[in-house]
């Protein structure tokens, strides 16, 4: 049997245990041989490392497991790379949402200013991380899914435009599917999605049962439309817990009420809801603050707790033990049946899995356009339901989207198309033309005072724009 060597880039962010136990749990699909966790700043990811080793000496034996900061250490002989970083960490993010605020507009993490302060960050540290992974394993998957990935995959489709295995992609549509599809009795596991978009702005158009072959969707939006007060219920307790998601969940079928002919993405509601969005914010307290607050000091804790008992296995923590009380059984993990609700990463792991058996499962994952939907844009960096196996992955064709879609997407494209090319020719007049064509930002005057101040709190992290 075929095993593999994984290394996770950005080791140090909160989304790690999940997928370090992801990968435990899915030993029987996912076969490794090696796990190494990468970050740049050896300090943030070191806890995490250390509960690492614990996690994988007590439930994977046979896997060697390291943390390290070194790029050789942890690109040389890697089957996959799993990429997750965000570049200027959490406080950055944190002025991506605030700053926009002193002008009156949503600060968010991908959307809008925000998203494309963050881009101009991501994109030469993502390049950079590709260009070094490459140099030590230059046939591994690179699985991306560091934000904003819209922006990340315009720019990397430009730098690496014939490399087959640099895969951009984002959880948000398994979210919705797995949101959504209890209403019809369905998991995700059953279903073959049809999407289009762009990243963090795509519509579900069909969620084609597998046996039956019937789209099970204009059921899921009659419900949402008929039986509203029901949904919305079942929604709540689904989010019961996590006010953030659960709040965002509630405006989500809102939005779904006025265009009930697809199924929108959750981040659409920043461009068609400004209004809204920009009321539930509290400027001094935004989502970085909550993550902070939440996860971020509970992923902390968790580690803390595992390494000063030295193990697992056994304690309060043991993983049957941890994964039972969330109502979740993945201990006969098989490929496309981890509808794993709790955890970040099913997304990617099945993914791989689809990859490694060449069994051309359908995912939802971003590439060039190239005629797939004929009236827009041939290069723009499409999310849509692809085909993935050994050869990588390939595309459904979709057809032309409606006037509505068409408007929408080819404004937010100019947008990141702009501002690709500006951090390619550090070009100030691109730069602000990116940000006033964006449509939650809309005035030049608003676009260049928020420049000036991103300009001040990004440092170098902001080429010299001229
Ligand atoms: C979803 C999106 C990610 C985004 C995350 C933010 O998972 O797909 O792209 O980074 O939400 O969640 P957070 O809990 O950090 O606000
Ligand atoms: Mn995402």
């Amino acid at each position: 049997m075929e095993k593999y060597a994984v290394v996770i880039c950005g080791g140090g962010s909160t989304y790690t245990p999940d997928m370090l136990e992801l990968l435990c749990f899915a030993q029987k699909d996912f076969p490794l041989r090696k796990v190494v966790i990468y970050d740049s700043n050896e300090e943030r990811q070191r806890k995490i490392g250390e509960y690492g080793k614990i996690l994988f000496r007590d439930y994977y034996e046979d896997v060697e497991f390291s943390y390290t900061s070194d790029k050789e250490e942890a690109f040389r002989d890697i089957d996959f790379a799993f990429v997750q970083i965000r570049a200027g960490g959490i406080n950055l993010r944190s002025s991506d949402e605030k700053i926009p605020y002193r002008y009156n507009c949503i600060g968010q993490e991908t959307c809008g200013a925000g998203g494309l302060s963050y881009g101009i960050r991501s994109v030469p540290e993502m390049i950079q991380l590709i260009t070094d992974i490459r140099a030590f394993s230059p046939d591994s998957w690179i699985i991306n899914y560091s934000n904003p990935a819209a922006i990340v995959a315009e720019a990397t489709k430009r730098v690496f435009p014939n490399d087959r295995k640099i895969i951009n992609i984002c959880d948000m549509p398994t979210q919705i599917m797995d949101s959504y599809l209890p209403l019809v009795n369905k998991k995700r596991s059953d279903v073959e999605p049809r999407y289009a978009g762009l990243n963090h702005y795509g519509w579900f158009t069909g969620l084609i049962d597998k046996k039956t072959g019937v789209d099970v969707l204009p059921e899921i939006l009659d419900i949402c439309v008929n039986e509203t007060d029901t949904v919305k219920k079942q929604l709540n307790e689904m989010y019961i817990g996590d006010k953030h998601w659960g709040s965002t969940f509630q405006e989500h079928l809102n939005m779904i009420l006025d265009y009930p002919y697809s199924l929108p993405n959750t981040y659409c509601l920043y461009y068609l809801y400004p209004d809204t969005c920009y009321s539930h914010y509290n400027e001094d307290f935004t989502r970085s603050d909550e993550v902070i607050s939440g996860r971020g000091s509970n992923v902390e804790k968790y580690c803390d707790s595992i390494i000063k008992l030295g193990k697992m296995k056994e304690t309060e923590f043991d993983l049957g033990i941890h994964i039972n009380n969330n109502g979740n059984d993945v201990s006969n993990v098989t490929s496309s049946t981890i509808a794993y609700n709790d955890v970040h990463a099913p997304y990617l792991i099945e993914l791989a899995i689809s990859i490694i058996n060449n069994s051309h499962d359908i995912c939802l994952v971003m590439v060039e356009n190239n005629g797939i939907v004929p009236n827009l844009d041939h290069g723009m960096m499409l999310e849509i339901a692809c085909r993935i196996g050994k050869y990588g992955v390939e595309p459904l064709h979709v057809g032309e989207v409606l006037t509505f879609e068409k408007g929408l997407l080819e404004n937010q494209y100019a947008s990141e198309k702009l501002l690709v090319d500006a951090i390619f020719e550090e070009n100030y007049q691109k730069l602000l033309q990116a940000f006033t064509i964006n449509r939650i930002v809309v005035d030049t005057d608003r676009a260049k005072n928020m420049i000036d101040d991103f300009i001040k709190v990004n440092g170098d992290y902001w080429p010299n724009f001229k």
